[in-house]
């Protein structure tokens, strides 16, 4: 394949999201770069989901600016992918699953049947190949979620909490495929709240509370020595999106 230059970095700038009257999402900005997988941390509410979706550009900031520094005048939409807590798979077998989104992006036949084959061996569904999707388990379901996002052959891949729903023998399958993902070379942005998900699998740390960036860091740093008394707190599983709250 040809090799095209990287979209990334990707610069947010003041990054503002107001929903019913509420700022869900205050004046985030960071940069995430080509390499490292970032991981988006923080507890259920505290606006991860709304940062990965305004990231991919699902919704639009209602302040600041979401920049791909690297695209020029290429449409970064096309060059990645998302990935959801509980992907819907379409009412056909494994493989036109895969081959579906394919289509969607114009791909010729030869060319789609060369990347399906490759992602489901991958991905080890290939004896699933035929089957219809819809009776696979939550994690066979998953992973073929991460086959089609990775048949598109994104430079950035978007997950939101890919696991959340899996048991832990699932879990490590599915962080297996994203590490495979991340060895050919995409980005990988992805949000939990689970601590050890995100110690086995970021490089760097964003952590979210309430809906503001308190840091952003090497994972290493982060862990040892976070700045933020929030994060601190967080990491020491302490922290919840309503403490305070609650607490008075
Ligand atoms: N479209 C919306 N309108 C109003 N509130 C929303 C909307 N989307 C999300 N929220 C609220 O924003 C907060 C952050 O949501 P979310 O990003 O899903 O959190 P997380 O993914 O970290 O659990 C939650 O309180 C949620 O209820
Ligand atoms: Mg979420």
């Amino acid at each position: 394949m040809k090799s095209v230059s990287s979209i990334l970095p990707l610069i947010l700038d003041k990054v503002t999201f107001e929903a019913g009257g509420k700022r869900l999402i205050k004046e985030v900005s960071c940069v995430l770069e080509a390499g490292p997988r970032s991981v988006i941390i923080g507890p259920n509410g505290a606006g991860k989901s709304l940062l990965l979706r305004l990231c991919h550009g699902l919704i639009e900031p209602t302040g600041g600016s979401v920049l791909w520094s690297g695209a020029g005048g290429k449409d970064p939409s096309l060059l990645q992918a998302m990935v959801f807590q509980r992907p819907v798979m379409l009412r056909r077998s494994v493989a036109a699953n895969v081959d579906y989104a394919l289509s969607l992006r114009g791909l010729p036949s030869d060319e789609r049947r060369e990347r399906v084959a490759d992602v489901l061996a991958r991905t080890g569904l290939r004896r699933f190949a035929d089957r219809s999707a819809r009776v696979l388990s939550v994690g066979e379901q998953q992973k073929l979620a991460l086959a089609r996002a990775w048949a598109l052959r994104p430079q950035v891949l978007f997950l939101d909490e890919p696991t959340a729903s899996l048991d832990p023998a699932a879990t490590l399958a599915v962080e297996d495929v994203i590490a495979a993902i991340h060895a050919t070379g995409t980005k990988i942005v992805m949000t939990t709240h689970d601590l050890g998900q995100a110690r086995r699998v970021a490089d760097d740390v964003l952590f979210l509370y309430r809906g503001r960036l308190f840091e952003h860091s090497p994972a290493g740093v982060f862990f040892e020595t976070p700045r933020s008394a929030e994060a601190a707190s967080f990491i020491e599983g302490k922290l919840f999106w309503r403490h305070k709250e609650i607490a008075s």
